[in-house]
């Protein structure tokens, strides 16, 4: 997909490092039906990574569109495509806050078993939720604002981002 707007490409470009985040977190997390038995340098340094990019990359991300993209779509004549991706973010919140809950915790004095199907559980629900939004996002969202924008609100909204 060519994109012509900043915007548009800042949104993508989260995209594509989001699922590759959510790529390592099956193949670390989800492939291992049992867990660490004590966290090792290596899965330590994933965890970290995991909960600092959940944090900043999905939380500035979800605020980002909120604030600056979504609002845009009633304009356009997209308000249910908006509001469905705001139901979406409200309920990845949740998912996200209890993967880092429960990595954090892991992190500081390892999993119990329970602790690591628990994390598993939630792991893979964020992976097929997130993966999903993604999807949806690319394929109806990048569209509609590649029409929408301007040069003018195009710049505006990227000089938003930067803030
Ligand atoms: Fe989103
Ligand atoms: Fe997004």
């Amino acid at each position: 997909m060519t994109l012509k707007y900043s915007s548009t490409r800042i949104l993508h470009d989260d995209h594509m490092a989001t699922l590759a985040l959510l790529a390592e977190v099956e193949r670390i997390v989800l492939a291992r039906r049992d867990g660490p038995a004590q966290i090792e340098q290596q899965e330590g340094r994933f965890l970290d990574r995991m909960c600092k990019a959940l944090n900043n990359e999905v939380g500035v991300h979800f605020d980002f569109e909120e604030s600056s993209i979504l609002p845009m779509l009633a304009e356009y004549g997209e308000p249910d495509l908006g509001e469905l991706l705001l139901e979406e973010h409200h309920v990845l919140r949740d998912v996200v806050r209890d993967v880092v809950a429960l990595a954090e915790g892991g992190r500081a004095s390892g999993f119990s078993p329970e602790q690591w199907q628990k994390f598993r559980r939630l792991c893979g629900e964020l992976v097929e939720r997130l993966t999903s939004h993604i999807e949806k996002e690319e394929r109806a969202l990048l569209p509609v604002l590649e029409e929408a924008l301007t040069p003018d609100t195009d710049s505006e909204i990227a000089a938003h981002h930067d803030l």
